[in-house]
């Protein structure tokens, strides 16, 4: 048995460093040759909650390194969305016969790797594990998430249960029947939460106390919500309850949205967004997978999606260096939000 883990970045860099010390038959995939050389000169080191894990001699190449000699049963994508579309047909040849790709993005990559590739080769899964790079080499973990793994179509398989088990001797691993539910749910708090705390260089907890924060949260996600359901998904109850009380009714107590709000802000109303990270880095964001994904879905099912297609917009133009995000940004937003069409499809 073989693991394969492609991107040493925060998370795949701490889960590589739990599964090298647990003993597990790991090799390792960074960018470029330069970057393993480095890797192989500091090893890797994780500190923070799960304590520390300490791996010295580690098999790691340039991922082109890779070639027809070598065969894995797990591929691990740890990399950035727009990455992992582009390396996952190439580690496809890396495959031994029954072995699956799996990747742990947040989004619609998985889905679009499985229409693409297979969903014979291509699990789903996201990550609740926060983590973080000090530098190449050395990482935080920053709580006690686990994995989420499934496959894409439903259901618990042997496959999953394989993967489950053997990461599972790195790291907290929990399998879900109803994955593609999951990666939605979470979806649904990374194109609202993530995406407009980023906009707007706030938390959830700060804009939600302006009106047009409020607005502009309700209106992005029930669009999405409306999107999800008109998709066919099975929404699953992650931290909070997927669902609003009283969706689709215009007629539900306000009072009961409005805990319902306090559920998702006491939640992950503190967390600093990923995408502003990004933003600060001056790296291409995720969003193409995030509100880009809902876009798309929304296209195909025929759902209105207007906040979301300016929200990916706006991204892509503070990308491009174009605007800047400021708190001034939720007051555009909100201007352009008319009423919520709530769960109506054209
Ligand atoms: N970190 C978290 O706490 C967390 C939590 C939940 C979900 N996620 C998701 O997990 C994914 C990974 O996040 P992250 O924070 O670990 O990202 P990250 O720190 O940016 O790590 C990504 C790594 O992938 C490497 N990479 C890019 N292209 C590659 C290639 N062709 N071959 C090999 N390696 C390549 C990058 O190398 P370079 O540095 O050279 O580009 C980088 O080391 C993202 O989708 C993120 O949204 C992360």
């Amino acid at each position: 048995m073989q693991v394969l883990i492609v991107g040493m970045g925060a998370l795949g860099g701490t889960i590589a460093a739990r599964a090298i010390q647990a003993g597990l038959p790991v090799r390792l995939a960074a960018r470029s040759a330069d970057s393993a050389a480095a890797l192989r000169r500091s090893g890797l080191r994780v500190s923070g909650i799960g304590g520390v894990a300490r791996a010295d001699a580690i098999d790691v190449a340039a991922i082109e390194e890779y070639g027809p000699g070598d065969r894995f049963d797990l591929i691990l994508l740890a990399t950035k969305a727009q990455d992992a579309l582009e390396i996952a047909p190439r580690v496809m040849g890396l495959l031994a016969p029954h072995g699956v790709i799996l990747p742990i993005q947040n989004g619609g990559v998985a889905r679009v790797l499985a229409d693409r590739l297979g969903e014979e080769r291509i699990l789903g899964g996201f990550s609740n594990l926060g983590a973080t790079m000090v530098e190449p080499g050395v990482y935080e973990q920053k709580n006690a998430g686990h994995l989420l793994i499934g496959e894409l179509a439903g259901g618990v398989s042997e496959r999953v249960e394989w993967v489950a088990h053997i990461l599972g001797r790195a790291i907290e691993v929990k399998v879900s029947a109803n994955l593609t539910g999951a990666i939605w749910s979470k979806l649904l708090i990374n194109c609202s939460v993530t995406t407009l705390g980023a906009l707007c260089s706030q938390t959830m907890r700060q804009y939600m106390e302006t009106e047009a924060g409020k607005k502009v949260f309700r209106r992005t996600y029930q669009e999405a919500l409306s999107v999800a359901l008109a998709s066919g998904i099975r929404l699953e109850r992650l931290a909070v309850d997927p669902i609003p009380p009283g969706w689709p009714s215009r007629l539900a107590a306000e009072e009961r949205y409005e805990s319902w709000v306090e559920a998702v802000i006491a939640f992950y109303g503190d967390v600093k967004p990923s995408m502003l990270q990004d933003f600060e880095r001056g790296r291409k964001t995720e969003v193409d997978f995030i509100n880009g994904y809902v876009v798309t879905s929304g296209r195909a099912s025929g759902v209105p999606v207007p906040m979301n297609t300016t929200i990916a917009d706006v991204v892509h133009q503070i990308e491009r260096g174009a605007l800047q995000p400021t708190r001034e940004r939720m007051y555009e937003l909100a201007d352009q939000a008319c009423e919520p069409t709530l769960g109506s499809r054209s």
